[in-house]
């Protein structure tokens, strides 16, 4: 991975996950990197468990633009441009609407706040450095991105909006020589689901799934650098993953069926 010595990376959400997991590898391959989080509490762990001199840490939250436009000048004043920016910081929520009606509205914009719209502040403050190193931009989205699922409704929009976004700037920055890529992980072993916001807005404080049988985030930022050193198009992670793309694109009517009774027991949404 000598293409990444001296480059400079600037991941959001990198105190944790598969966002700290990108962190350690890019810098484990030389380059410069510059990541954010809200916890301070993370951002000094990571500070403790990393190299100093390639790193910075910042207190950002990306759901205010104008922290995102300090962190982008403050990557640049640091290492002198941005040649990859990952659009990582992600929340999640599960609720159902039928059952929060429009308790659910705040909890699906605070979901868009952070997946989507942190990711456009992120980008457009970004993009000028972009194009001068001509870059790479990356968005960190899901399976949920290709398919709405039950429980994670405020998720999968922002996920869905977030391809549909980065698809649009592709081909309006690709004469530019900017690359343009979204990445999408199947379930991963994280935080993301203990976090989850329920139907109250409030962190769920548990995870629906055996997290010890997912993949895990250093194999999944490992399969996500190999994607950007070779510029594809997009990734989409795990079995499970790529067949439930696949099946949603051919057989959509099939996969409302599957996928009711992958998360519904009984009636009840159980994962
Ligand atoms: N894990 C999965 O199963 C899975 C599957 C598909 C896609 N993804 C996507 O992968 C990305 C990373 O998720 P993860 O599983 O690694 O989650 P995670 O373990 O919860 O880590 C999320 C990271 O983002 C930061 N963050 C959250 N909100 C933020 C905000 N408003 N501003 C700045 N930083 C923020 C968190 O730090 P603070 O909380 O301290 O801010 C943390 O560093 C997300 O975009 C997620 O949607 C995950």
């Amino acid at each position: 991975m000598n293409t990444f010595i001296n480059k400079t990376v600037l991941i959001t959400g990198g105190t944790d996950g598969i966002g700290k997991s990108l962190v350690l590898q890019f810098l484990g391959f030389g380059a410069n990197v510059v990541t954010c989080g809200r916890s301070q509490q993370k951002i000094l762990a990571l500070e403790a468990e990393a190299p100093m001199g390639k790193l910075s840490v910042l207190p950002v939250d990306v759901t205010n633009e104008k922290e995102c436009e300090k962190m982008v000048l403050h990557t640049v004043k640091m290492f002198g441009g941005i040649d990859i920016l990952i659009n990582n910081a992600g929340i999640s929520m599960r609720g159902l609407l039928e059952d929060a009606g429009p308790g659910l509205i705040p909890v699906i914009k605070k979901v868009m706040d952070v997946n989507f719209y942190g990711s456009l502040y992120t980008t457009a403050y970004a993009l000028p450095y972009l194009i001068k190193s001509k870059g790479v931009v990356v968005g960190v989205s899901s399976i949920a991105g290709y398919r709405g699922l039950p429980g994670r409704s405020g998720y999968s929009a922002s996920k869905f909006a977030l391809q549909g976004w980065l698809e649009s700037i592709k081909t309006e920055v690709a004469s530019k020589g900017v690359h343009v890529m979204w990445v999408c992980p199947g379930f991963t072993a994280s935080n993301i689901r203990n976090v989850a916001l329920n139907s109250k807005g409030e962190s769920q404080g548990e995870s629906p799934l055996d997290e010890n049988k997912l993949m895990n985030a250093d194999e999944c930022a490992r399969r996500i650098i190999i994607s950007i050193q070779k510029r594809k198009r997009t990734l989409v992670m795990t079995f499970q993953g790529k067949e439930t793309v696949f099946m949603n694109k051919f057989f959509p009517g099939l996969t409302d069926k599957l996928t009711r009774r992958f998360f519904f027991k009984g009636g009840e949404l159980v994962k």
